[in-house]
């Protein structure tokens, strides 16, 4: 029989991680003094504290107390060639010569702006922001001030950066919700203004038909639907082909622009998920990886709607400011990566990916946990529940307080991954990596005493 896993287990794996990061520990205390929680950056803290890093090297991290892990996180999909890549690091040290930033565009702005629109199926003109939370942002203005109409839709649990629109329906309640094919916009952080829901409507993930429904039911006042090939935050859940048909559709009957939020699924193929499932958004947005490894969001897509940001002849439609816009930093970093990625290191991502999520299921089954694991190409996501996996509220069933303890007991033995149970490779992950990976899962859930669990 199935072991049940649930409610709050034993604290045996953070004791360890305690005694094993006591200078992490000092370090927090003392950034406390300073900042909010000692960091700045919600989405990567978790209890009792998070870990200081000290450097990566290929796909290794060293923490502030000496202590060597393996790493499945990639700064949260951001480092697919793993930390300090000797290209990356030699283009970073040619443009550090000539200068980080300038009062004017630089040559590395175009060269990353064609290596992107010649392989990336929408995309034909890009802008550069700092951040994929800037990307998102500006592509939803656009389709709003394109198509005059003042609505966006997202998906239930869906994050796109941290900008006020996108602060709705991030990881609700799902009792307070509403139903499951019709949800109700939440707000997800304090201090968004009561405007923002009328404009805002929630449609469920991988469910074509109740999209469909609300998509059309909205329908003129739509400007755009923002959607994630594979939905990161609530743990890499594939979207069916299905879903992205329908929505490319019902977008483009009803003169609403489809928008691809590819800050992570960017990794998946040369042109990103639109390329992999073969639907091509009218915007798409980028982020993570395409920075190399340095700040950067991309957003472009269909050159009519791009030329909103046109500032010739006149003042532009749309003003898109910004002193570290395609800073050559991040540019050079980001050319540098792509240069990296020949079709034989996709195909090694997705193989080594497929091979990950086959032992992690093939454990999970021999070691009797109720367990689903998701995840495409170089994604997984690891999801305790006995349940199918396709969307938000499926991973909400997930138990949390098991997986947590799960983060620590990795952590303990020397990995690290998203708090969230996902992670992902980059090129500096072999089979080896894959191997231990897989093995030291199965000695942490060992090690577990499942009697704190039922
Ligand atoms: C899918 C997606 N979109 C947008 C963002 C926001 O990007 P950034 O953190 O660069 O602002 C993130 C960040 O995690 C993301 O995962």
């Amino acid at each position: 029989m199935a072991r049940v896993a649930k409610s709050n287990g034993g604290s045996v794996p953070e004791e360890a991680y305690q005694s094993r990061t006591a200078v992490s520990h000092s370090m927090n205390l003392k950034a406390r003094e300073y900042l909010p929680g000692g960091d700045s950056r919600s989405t990567i803290y978790y209890t009792p504290y998070p870990m200081f890093f000290a450097r990566g090297e290929g796909c290794y991290l060293y923490d502030a107390d000496g202590n060597r892990f393996l790493d499945f996180t990639c700064n949260h999909t951001s480092l697919i060639l793993g930390y300090g890549h000797p290209e990356v690091k030699r283009a970073l040290g040619e443009q550090i010569e000539m200068g980080t930033c300038f009062p004017g565009p630089t040559e590395p702005q175009i060269r990353l702006a064609q290596m992107i629109c010649e392989r990336t199926p929408s995309m034909e003109r890009v802008r550069f922001a700092n951040s994929g939370t800037e990307a998102t942002m500006n592509a939803i203005r656009a389709a709003r001030a394109f198509t005059g109409r003042p609505k966006v839709v997202k998906a239930e649990g869906a994050f796109h950066g941290t900008h006020d629109t996108m602060e709705i329906s991030i990881a609700p309640d799902p009792q307070q919700a509403g139903s499951q094919d019709r949800p109700i916009g939440l707000q997800h952080v304090e201090g968004i203004p009561g405007a923002v829901f009328q404009d805002v409507v929630i449609m469920p993930f991988n469910d074509p038909n109740g999209a469909r429904r609300i998509i059309e039911e909205h329908g003129d006042e739509i400007s755009s639907v923002i959607v994630e090939p594979v939905m990161g935050s609530a743990g890499m859940i594939p979207a069916t082909q299905e879903y992205l048909d329908t929505l490319r559709e019902v977008t483009r009957k009803l003169g609403v622009l489809l928008i691809f939020d590819e800050v992570i699924t960017y990794r998946l193929a040369p042109g990103g998920a639109q390329e992999y499932y073969g639907v091509t958004p009218d915007l798409t947005c980028l982020g993570k990886m395409i920075g190399g490894g340095l700040p950067l969001g991309v957003f472009g897509g269909r050159a009519d709607v791009m030329a909103l940001f046109d500032p010739v002849p006149g003042r532009p439609a749309i003003h898109h400011g910004g002193s570290f816009n395609a800073n050559p930093m991040s540019l050079v970093a980001g050319a540098a990566t792509l240069e990296q990625l020949t079709s034989e290191e996709y195909g090694n991502l997705a193989r080594l990916g497929d091979k990950l999520r086959r032992n992690l299921e093939e454990l999970f089954i021999d070691m009797e946990l109720p367990a689903r694991i998701t995840g495409l190409g170089s994604l997984f996501g690891v999801h305790l529940t006995g349940e199918p996996v396709n969307n938000y509220r499926d991973a909400q069933r997930g138990n949390t307080a098991l997986r947590h303890q799960i983060f620590l007991g990795m952590l303990n033995e020397g990995i690290v991954m998203d708090p969230r149970g996902a992670g992902c490779l980059s090129v500096a992950i072999g089979e080896s990596e894959i191997d231990d990976f897989v093995t030291t899962m199965q000695r942490v859930l060992n090690s577990i005493d499942y009697t704190n669990f039922c």
